[in-house]
């Protein structure tokens, strides 16, 4: 069972990228802005006191997200394997799906980093912006977005490239969609290779 990560800024491709790889390798797509936007849709009471710390591109407290993740972890579809979009995205909640691992007998076995210019990334999301209209897609927020990135969420990278066990790969995402999930496969298939 393999447990991967995607890493990378707002806009760098986790959620396009996961298509690929989920269909690939058989794993279960987790993405926790997916299941917040999700519920704040809904309207659950989760949903309700999410929406506003999304909508100002901040994150929501560690504490909460893991229990989510906790929960969704213990899903049947998820005991064959994983790629985890968008968490962890702060070194405590990396510390604390190492322990909810671990005490299921598994672990982080590979984290896939996307490197995008930050131009490029502002650019997609304001596009992203007139076809869907998410939003926390708006130059303030986005800029936000990328502040709270380097600031709590790119540490998550050195605490696995210190952690035995647990490769990590960065790919250059800046590129058309189809080139990048190349790059991404041939660094999974690389990890494989030498993990075998
Ligand atoms: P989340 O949904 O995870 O948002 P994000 O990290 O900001 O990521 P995006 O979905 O914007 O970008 P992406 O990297 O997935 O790129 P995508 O493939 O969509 O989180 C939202 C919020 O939820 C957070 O701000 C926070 O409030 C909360 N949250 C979530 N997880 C949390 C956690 N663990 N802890 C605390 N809070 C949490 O692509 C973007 C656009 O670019 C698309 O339009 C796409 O078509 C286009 N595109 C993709 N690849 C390419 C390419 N190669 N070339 C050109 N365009 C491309």
């Amino acid at each position: 069972m393999l447990i991967t990560i995607l890493h990378g800024p707002p806009g760098s491709g986790k959620g396009t990228q996961a298509q690929y790889l989920t269909k690939r390798y058989g794993l279960q797509h987790v993405s926790t802005g997916e299941m917040l936007r999700d519920e704040a849709a809904k309207g659950t009471p989760l949903g309700n006191e999410v929406a506003p710390i999304m909508a100002e591109g901040n994150l929501v407290p560690d504490d909460l997200i893991v229990r989510v993740i906790e929960s969704r972890l213990r899903d049947a579809d998820t005991q064959r394997g994983v790629l985890l979009d968008g968490f962890p995205r702060t070194v405590p909640q990396a510390r604390a799906l190492d322990e909810m691992l671990r005490r299921s007998g598994r672990h982080v076995d590979l984290v896939l980093c996307l490197d995008v210019p930050e131009d490029k990334l502002i650019q997609r999301l304001l596009i992203r912006a007139k076809a869907e209209g998410r939003e926390d897609d708006n130059l303030e927020t986005i800029e936000n977005r990328l502040e709270v990135y380097h600031r709590d969420t790119e540490p998550v990278l050195d605490y696995y490239r210190a952690k035995p066990g647990t490769a990590v790969e960065c790919v250059d995402g800046d590129a058309p969609i189809e080139e990048v999930a190349m790059r991404v496969r041939d660094a999974v298939d690389r990890h494989y290779r030498d993990a075998a």
